[in-house]
């Protein structure tokens, strides 16, 4: 059920002057039950942020619904079951209205957008009697709303609360009636509304401060982990009225004190007035924080039990679990999940500090393989696809960012995402319905691309390889912008194909396929020399046009030694920006140079992934340069240290050090692909995936020249094992020699034995494993 019955009304505040418009606004309705309740449930849209209560509680604890989308367009529902909150006689609904994503403007400072000025909301509650009688409480203007304890709400700034403010038991039935004033009913929005597709944000840790220090009357707490959340504080014997300021950051200076410069203009703080007494406590619900470090003005003696940080993000299942011996290698890993946590939150976002915080589309496909890795994200996605699809301008461009607050579409590499989440998504759980769902926006942009495009080639867009090493601004990299634009158009032209053959299309897929290859002529013609050479002789143009497919047969083996030209010119060194980072160690793989992914992996002076991770990084960081030894913070415009972006070498570490990967040709699992890496010196590696054919488990070590690899296929599929032995016969499976009936015939550039083996516990052992610097 996707709307509300002719009753419910939109309501808002009749708040006018700046301090009111501030407040959260408090809603509320005191009704009658004329008898026993059997069943009640509770549904609401806002354009902003909800909190409902019933009689003297809240009726959850997920912050933020309904959650984020463009407003100008849509709002989702929330639907909660109430039955054992209400009572027969008299009752109280509650509703806290505030900004989240509504009311001020949103965005980074001059480009920032108001979706829907005014926050607004719709409720209903269905109640069913035991007798079977139905009735309905829905907003109206029988309601009557007032300000609160919550005088400020701002994502970017931060909450204030007054606690001598908070209006007593205001969703008892007792409660006084004085201070409420009569609401204003709105026109109802012409949107969609849609239930909400994922998840909400919740609580999903608390961590407790690994130190507190103060200096001078500044008391700053360290959380040891980059987080993103909210802070709760509890105090003892204050004074009405006593003032106490937090404020975030995400790192520390030199001298000890808050690093918030890269914060822009968010204000990252939270004013508490005590209400005074032996015992108070606060922990704001209208605002999050990405932060390591709290400081705490106007409270004293403070101790390191009183604080606790609360991780917030939308509560997906974790399905992923990696591990192996070498312990950067993890720390690496658990950066890349707290990116994801801190950036998951009602959408895929660049970063959660900073005046930003957006839906960046880039970001989110170059991400989306490893994300599908770590959680289960299918419906996540499934609702931002809502937003590309919103902001989607009337020529097909997709918009570079969704909710679209800033009118930029269609960019290389951003709007690409409109088709290659679906087409993600559809690879990791098998789900044909956003495919479905986003088919005529995606043949629209597809569309979009071709009438662009001269001769195939695309033209020169904005972005280009976002942040490479060698940019001398964020969007100059070396690498061509035509030639990138260009491989992607192709690549999202394949994946058109797979979709259109996967959901019936026929037709559609040979007229994708035709396409991609004349794109790839007009590439190769373009872009790509007869000693394969790719233009712009960057690590980039050889990632894209070997990783997607554009590079002549005759020409692979020069191209790929042209790459590893370009890495080894650099020392060892990565180059690449946004785009080429994700395409560095699997197109190393697939050219068989595994010696190189796991040489550039391993690397930890500058630029690498492991540098960060060697000057104590807990989460991804937005530049190779955020922070270095010899420079110390990178450029301030733009600098954040929770940026999942570069975290992409997730996806390869699951497909090679864990060795799980999903099968091209059977999306969700129900056939992966095993092909564990032993490799830069690491004694063991392995994990888990939860996937919609059940969990896989893959654990290998090596010993001596020895590979010992025990996994586990489960029921509901089979697996397709690419293993890193030249002959058969150094191959021992449970015991014995390999059986004829699995061993499969391989393309693999990289580990000749290859089987197919159906659901089961297997344990292999190959004799003398072949090392990652053979090419075979
Ligand atoms: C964001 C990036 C984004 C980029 C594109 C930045 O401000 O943080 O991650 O993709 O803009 O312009």
């Amino acid at each position: 059920m996707s709307s509300f019955s002719d009753q419910a009304e939109w309501l808002s505040s009749t708040a006018s002057d700046v301090a009111a418009l501030q407040c959260a606004h408090y809603f509320r309705i005191k009704f009658r039950l004329k008898a026993p309740v059997a069943k009640a449930v509770l549904r609401y849209s806002a354009l902003g942020v909800v909190e409902p209560w019933l009689n003297g509680m809240r009726v959850h604890d997920d912050f933020f619904t309904p959650g984020w989308s463009d407003y100008r367009k849509r709002a989702y529902i929330c639907t909660y079951e109430v039955t054992e909150r209400l009572q027969e006689g008299e009752n109280c609904l509650g509703v806290v209205l505030a900004d989240g994503w509504a009311g001020a403007a949103f965005g980074p400072k001059g480009h920032a957008v108001a979706f829907a000025p005014q926050t607004l909301f719709v409720a209903e509650l269905a109640v069913t009697y035991l007798d079977g009688s139905t009735e309905s409480i829905a907003s109206g203007k029988d309601w009557t709303w007032r300000k609160g304890a919550i005088r400020k709400n701002s994502l970017y700034n931060g909450e204030s609360y007054d606690a001598r403010k908070a209006i007593k038991d205001w969703t008892s039935e007792a409660s006084a009636e004085r201070g409420w004033v009569a609401v204003e009913v709105v026109d109802a929005p012409e949107i969609e509304l849609n239930d909400k597709k994922c998840e909400p944000v919740r609580i999903t840790e608390r961590l407790d401060p690994v130190s507190l220090k103060r200096t001078k009357s500044k008391w700053i707490a360290d959380f040891g982990q980059n987080l993103v959340g909210v802070m709760r504080i509890q105090l003892r014997n204050t004074k009405p009225g006593q003032k106490i300021v937090l404020k975030f950051a995400e790192m520390l200076k030199a001298d000890g004190t808050l690093y918030v410069e890269n914060l822009r203009a968010a204000e990252a703080t939270d004013v508490y007035y005590c209400i005074g007494g032996e015992r108070e406590s606060y922990m704001p619900r209208f605002t999050f924080h990405g932060f390591r470090y709290a400081q705490i003005v106007g409270y004293d003696p403070l101790e390191a039990e009183d604080l606790t940080a609360c991780v917030l993000h939308n509560d997906l299942k974790k399905t992923g679990h990696f591990d192996c011996s070498d312990p950067l290698l993890n720390q690496l890993q658990s950066c890349i999940v707290w990116g994801q946590r801190g950036n998951f939150l009602e959408a895929p976002t660049d970063c959660p500090q900073r005046d930003e915080r957006l839906g960046w589309s880039g970001d989110v496909q170059v991400f989306i393989n490893t994300a599908c890795f770590n959680y289960d994200c299918a419906d996540f996605y499934r609702q931002w696809m809502d937003a590309m699809r919103d902001g989607q301008r009337v020529d097909g461009a997709f918009p570079d960012t969704a909710p679209d607050i800033l009118n930029w579409h269609g960019n290389a590499g951003w709007g690409d995402a409109g088709v290659i989440v679906p087409y993600t998504v559809w690879q990791h759980y098998g789900r044909l319905d956003i495919i479905e769902e986003n088919w005529s926006a995606m043949e629209d942009y597809i569309a979009f691309l071709a009438n662009q495009s001269l001769g195939y080639i695309q033209p020169d867009t904005r972005y280009g390889d976002w942040l490479a090493v060698d940019a001398t601004r964020p969007e100059w990299s070396p690498t061509p912008k035509d030639l990138i634009g260009t491989a992607y158009f192709a690549m999202t032209t394949k994946q058109m194909a797979a979709m259109a053959e996967a959901t019936g299309k026929p037709e559609r897929a040979s007229y994708y396929l035709d396409l991609f290859d004349l794109i790839k002529a007009a590439f190769q013609y373009r872009f790509i020399t007869k000693t394969g050479h790719v233009l712009g002789d960057t690590q980039t143009s050889y990632l894209l046009a070997l990783g997607f497919d554009l590079v002549p047969e005759p020409l692979f083996e020069a191209a790929a030694g042209n790459l590893i030209d370009c890495i080894e010119d650099r020392d060892w060194h990565l180059s690449t920006g946004f785009l080429g980072t994700p395409l560095l160690n699997p197109v190393l793989t697939k050219v068989g140079r595994c010696d190189v992914a796991y040489r550039l992996l391993k690397q930890e002076t500058y630029p690498s992934w492991l540098y960060p991770i060697k000057n104590g990084a807990t989460t991804m960081w937005e530049r190779w340069n955020s922070w270095t030894q010899e420079g110390g913070f990178g450029p301030v415009e733009m600098n954040s240290f929770n940026h999942y972006a570069y975290g992409a070498i997730g996806e390869w570490i699951y497909q090679r050090i864990c060795g799980i990967a999903p099968h091209p040709d059977y999306p969700g699992y129900k056939r992966a692909v095993l092909a564990p890496l032993p490799g830069g010196g690491m004694s063991h590696g392995g994990g888990s995936l939860d996937t919609n054919a059940g969990t896989f488990v893959s654990k290998w070590k090596v010993e001596g020249s020895r590979f010992y690899f025990d996994f586990t296929i489960p029921n509901a599929a089979e697996a397709v094992l690419r293993l890193p032995a030249l002959e058969w016969k150094q191959m021992r499976l449970n015991g014995k020699p390999v059986p004829e009936e699995v061993k499969n015939e391989t393309t693999s550039r990289f580990g000749k034995c290859e089987m197919l083996l159906t659901a089961g516990d297997y344990h292999i052992e190959i004799e003398t494993y072949l090392l990652e610097t053979a090419q075979v």
